[in-house]
């Protein structure tokens, strides 16, 4: 095969427990990911005489630092093969959003690899290789929705919940994963903002990374209260360690109203999306 385009989807946690923090600095976590298959990024694969790698972004790195390139030097390792593709990442899913976009782009990459050269690597090899990558990266080498624990990378498919709804709100900040993580264990809860779970069709929606992560970043409480005195939504929970606000979205509620409203009243830079989860 000369060439291969692959999508990359984002995804958001449901649910996301700390159970404690481990001896190797990791925390031990029990979370429910489900895929947004219309939320992805692209990864075209075409054959060429050596490896190369470029992204559209140039917020991203695109050097050694990238985790596609991470996971091409991998495979490489792994197998002896010479990955002789140019890869090109288009980006859509935002980073430092919590919405798994670049440990997506890295089991694409190491899937898309594997297919390119006929399946030189065992599916166990491939899950050790992408848990190695980042505690994320596994869950994005199955499709469908996952139980995750150990550090994340432990998977069980889970049956997918209904689809529903939601709409992504997010500013132009980032979080970074290894800061909500370190003041978790210390963080207080804000007076007035609803950390409690929230039933949404049987599914008990809630993310213990909310107490660190809305502490340091007041605006993201904010968000997610403002979304949840409105009418039209269901329930609102922060994706992963941030800093995107999703918000699962009753029917015939209208996305475009809820977004310009909060542009307009919170903050005029909100990036959003709306889509189904898978
Ligand atoms: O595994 P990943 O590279 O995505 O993790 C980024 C950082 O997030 C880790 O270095 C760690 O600080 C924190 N983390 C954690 N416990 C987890 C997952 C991530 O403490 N289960």
């Amino acid at each position: 095969m000369n060439s291969l385009t692959l999508h990359a989807p984002a995804k958001i946690n449901l649910s996301l427990r700390i159970l404690g923090k481990r001896d190797d600095g990791f925390h031990e976590l029990d979370t429910l990911m489900v895929k947004l298959p219309g939320l992805a990024d692209e990864i075209q694969f075409d054959a060429s005489p050596e490896f190369s790698f470029a992204c559209d972004d140039p917020s991203v790195p695109s050097d050694e630092h990238n985790l596609v390139v991470k996971a091409v030097r991998q495979f490489q390792e792994a197998t002896g093969l010479p990955a002789s593709y140019r890869i090109l990442l288009r980006k859509t899913i935002p980073h430092g959003a919590g919405l798994g976009g670049g440990s997506s782009d890295a089991a694409s990459t190491l899937l898309g690899l594997n297919r390119l050269y006929a399946r030189p690597l065992t599916e166990e090899k491939i899950q050790e290789i992408a848990s190695s990558l980042g505690s994320d990266v596994p869950f994005f080498l199955l499709p469908g929705a996952a139980r995750c624990t150990g550090r994340g990378e432990k998977i069980t498919p889970a049956p997918a919940p209904v689809p529903f709804r939601i709409l992504l709100l997010k500013p132009a900040f980032g979080v970074p994963t290894p800061d909500a993580y370190r003041r978790w264990s210390q963080s207080q809860e804000i007076p007035g903002i609803r950390y409690a779970p929230q039933d949404l069709a049987g599914v008990q929606l809630t993310n213990d990374l909310e107490r660190p992560v809305f502490e340091k970043h007041r605006f993201l409480a904010e968000l997610k209260q403002w979304l949840l005195t409105r009418n039209e939504i269901a329930a609102a929970l922060l994706c992963g360690s941030g800093s995107t606000i999703f918000a699962a979205l009753s029917d015939g509620a209208d996305a475009k109203q809820i977004t310009r409203a909060a542009q307009c009243e919170l903050d005029p830079g909100l990036w959003s999306w709306s889509g189904l989860t898978s």
